[in-house]
């Protein structure tokens, strides 16, 4: 796969993950004892110059991210990895963590070090047990050959809540708290877990971190986009030929995921819709295919890269069924603390069971488009404000399939 670019994904297939001498083989705890013999500063100036943006959805600088727990004194501070994962279709992180723990677990201590912290966690998915099982293996096995010093990482599990991915409902989660959002500011890398400074960063941002400090930013920077450089992992599910995990340099385009990537639409049928970013993403039509899959460029198109999930859709795909079961997720999903997002996505849902059942009207539509636009707005944290994004981008991309229900 000539256009592959394996970054995060350097040791995919070339170590047994399970053999951490495999790992310092291939160079591992090189970086992580590099970064010791830097200040903390330089470390932190290092991956904030390398232009490093998360990975896990917002887009964040990395570096700068980790410059306000380091400003932030405190007697304690942490270093959380989130590999929730719950978002449908994305298997990214699951991938990094059962191929290459090390490389997140370097990562984190590395940014330990940078800002202070002696304590790690890493908050995983809970329905994922074995990679639950080769963390801790990992977590073993660094310990014994001392190589994380004074560094502890501890693994917890989530236990099915979408929204304990969103960072401030997983920190309650990780407090042994009903996991739901807090209000911000403050930020969690000012105050964090119990109330101290936490830089929470994704697991593929994590393993971006020791080939940063290995290779420098300015590698780093020359990279795919220029404004969030580096690759991106991608998973792709769906009506395509190739449904696969692949890495990809930042501009590189959609077309290039599906078509490249994915060898194109399954069965010979022809193309209707990629949703890109999990089940929140946008929908986007063929004539868009051409943008750059970097996180501005897909803003700008009223899209989101997010965690890199891609679903494609072919010419039979019932795009307003798919819509509807999307809102019925979010219904469920929602945490109802805040109720623009509780009584906001049941709203949403009935509506599109409305429309979806041929019972629509032209006043449905305009009340649907009205209340996401008031969710996106006024919800407290991002599961509502993003659940009408494939509302919204569907009645903008694709109206004559609503048209087409209704009644
Ligand atoms: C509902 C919801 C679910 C999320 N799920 C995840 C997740 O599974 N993994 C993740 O890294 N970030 C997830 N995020 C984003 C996090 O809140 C946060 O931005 C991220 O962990 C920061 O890491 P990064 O800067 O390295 O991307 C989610 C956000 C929301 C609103």
């Amino acid at each position: 796969m000539a256009e592959e670019m394996r970054i995060v994904l350097r040791n995919y297939g070339k170590i047994d993950p399970l053999k951490i001498e495999d790992y310092i083989n291939a160079g591992g705890y090189k970086s992580l004892a590099k970064a010791r013999g830097l200040s903390q500063i330089q470390v932190i100036d290092e991956v904030k110059n390398s232009g490093l943006r998360g990975r896990g959805g917002a887009g964040f600088n990395a570096g700068m991210k980790w410059s306000f727990s380091y400003n932030t004194p405190a007697d304690q501070k942490y270093v959380v990895c989130n590999a929730d994962e719950g978002e449908p279709g994305t298997y990214k992180d699951r991938i990094i963590m059962e191929n290459d723990p090390h490389t997140v677990l370097e990562g984190m201590a590395i940014c330990g070090y940078a800002v202070g912290a002696t304590k790690g966690y890493i908050y995983c998915r809970g329905e994922y047990p074995y990679v639950v099982d080769v963390l801790n293996k990992a977590i073993t096995q660094a310990k014994a050959q001392g190589v994380l010093g004074d560094f502890d990482i501890e693994v917890r599990m989530g236990a099915g809540a979408y929204v304990c991915g969103e960072e401030t409902a997983l920190l309650e989660s990780i407090e042994g708290h009903r996991g739901e959002p807090r209000f911000k500011p403050p930020f969690p890398g000012v105050a964090g877990l119990w109330g101290k400074p936490t830089v929470v960063n994704n697991v593929e941002t994590f393993a971006n971190i020791p080939i940063i400090l290995e290779k420098g930013a300015d590698w780093f920077k020359g990279i795919g986009a220029p404004k969030y450089p580096g690759t991106k992992v991608f998973t792709l599910t769906g009506d395509v030929v190739n449904k696969t995990v692949f890495e990809l340099p930042t501009n590189m385009t959609i077309r290039d995921v599906v078509f490249g990537m994915g060898g194109g639409v399954a069965g010979g049928k022809k193309f209707k819709a990629v949703q890109i970013g999990g089940t929140s993403g946008g929908f986007i039509p063929e004539s868009m295919l051409d943008t750059q899959v970097d996180f501005d460029s897909m803003n700008a198109i009223g899209a989101t890269l997010g965690s890199g999930a891609v679903f494609v859709m072919d010419e039979t795909t019932d795009l307003i069924d798919v819509i509807e079961r999307i809102t019925k997720f979010f219904e469920h999903e929602s945490c109802g603390k805040c109720t623009p997002c509780r009584e906001g996505t049941k709203r949403m849902h009935e509506i599109l069971k409305k429309i979806n059942s041929g019972k629509g009207s032209g006043a449905d539509i305009a009340i649907t488009e009205r209340l996401g636009q008031v969710m996106t707005r006024a919800c407290l944290c991002g599961l509502g404000q993003a659940a009408p994004g494939p509302v919204l981008t569907t009645l903008k991309n694709f109206r004559p399939d609503y048209n087409a229900k209704l009644g």
